[in-house]
């Protein structure tokens, strides 16, 4: 009975597992260990200002959870936090968990009630009376910009499913309806020398899109269009429309209205992309998907959710969009794109 018992440990604990994670990038205990590791406790003390006791609480936390390792008396980067480095996605990780602190961890608290009402109650964390956490973000000084760097984070470590569809190497001009930052736009220009893109979004989040689009040296081809994406019309000459991490936002009548308005939008024969992560069709998981949707309950509106794929495809048909299939992709987060064709 206590080998069955023990797996609870990591899931009573999980919000400590979290801030074992956190404290070893906000401390810099992991950007020290990939340089100048490997490190006795003493030294990693004095290199990051603490106290050998904190220190030694560090320690054995990462440690106990395999993000560090000891040998010898001397700590490095354990598996995980060592392939992050190999693969140049400390960056991206950074600003991920920096998300969950600062944006996701304290409304997490609030799933409960938010089951409870069905309402996305952790949403009280931040200023405002609507009821969708983007229409709040230009409210709190630096939040849009801490959200759109989260967010360029999570769609940098995913879109590779994306840029790799077939449907885009043949595409003139992508609409990309709640682009946000432009992360998704500027990527897909990159992949495709000769496609435009346009950004619709808010014209909170155009700003800092604007900035992307600029870094990357892109005004040429990317462009934004500032837009509320159910109550203004679409932009017309479009063969690609993309929701890139959109639909997991709104209940399926609202994403049904937003794939109708795409379908009205296309050019005959014109495509649709749906980016985003999905659940397993028979509601078993994956792990990543069950575990994010405590954000999608209690944060960003009230009905959303990490939806199953054949959700998804179903929405597409009932659009009216024909040849609807889908593309998981082989990495470690359950994204995918799901696609479909507005007939001629
Ligand atoms: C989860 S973010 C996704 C951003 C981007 N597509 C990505 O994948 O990184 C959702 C985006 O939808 C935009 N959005 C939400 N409601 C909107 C509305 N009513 N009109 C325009 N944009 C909206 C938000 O401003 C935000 O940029």
């Amino acid at each position: 009975m206590s080998s069955e018992l023990s797996a609870l440990v990591p899931v009573l604990f999980g919000h400590a597992t979290f801030q074992q994670l956190n404290a070893g990038c906000e401390l810099g205990l992991f950007e020290l260990l990939d340089t100048d590791g490997p490190l006795p406790a003493g030294t990693v003390a004095e290199t990051l200002g603490l106290s050998r006791r904190s220190t030694d609480i560090l320690l054995l936390g990462t440690t106990a959870l395999g993000l560090t390792e000891v040998a010898g008396g001397e700590y490095r980067n354990g598996a995980p936090v060592a392939a992050v480095f190999r693969h140049g996605l400390w960056p991206v990780l950074r600003d991920i968990v920096q998300y969950q602190d600062r944006i996701a961890y304290l409304p997490a608290a609030d799933y409960v009630e938010s089951l409870r009402t069905g309402e996305n109650v952790g949403i009280r964390h931040f200023p405002g009376t609507t009821r969708d956490l983007y229409s709040r973000l230009a409210a709190v000084p630096g939040l849009e910009e801490l959200f759109y760097r989260g967010m360029h984070a999570w769609s940098q470590l995913s879109n590779p499913v994306l840029l790799a569809q077939h449907d885009l190497a043949r595409a003139r001009r992508v609409l990309d309806v709640g682009g946000g930052d432009a992360v998704n736009a500027v990527a897909l220009a990159r992949a495709h020398p000769s496609l435009r893109v346009t950004v619709l979004d808010r014209p909170g989040a155009l700003e800092v899109a604007r900035k992307t689009i600029a870094e990357a040296g892109l005004e040429d081809r990317v462009e934004t269009y500032p837009a509320d994406i159910f109550a203004d019309p679409y932009p017309p000459g479009h063969d690609c429309v993309l929701f890139a991490h959109q639909l997991v936002i709104w209940s399926p009548e609202q994403n049904l209205a937003l794939l109708r308005k795409a379908y009205d939008a296309l050019d005959p024969e014109g495509r649709v992309l749906v980016f985003n992560a999905f659940t397993d069709d028979d509601r078993t998981g994956p792990l990543y998907a069950a575990l994010d949707n405590v954000y999608f309950t209690t944060l960003p509106f009230r009905h959303s959710t990490i939806y199953r794929w054949a959700d998804c495809e179903q929405w597409l048909r009932e659009a009216g969009f024909t040849d609807v299939g889908r593309t998981a992709a082989s990495g470690w987060t359950p994204h995918g794109v799901v696609s479909g064709r507005r007939p001629a």
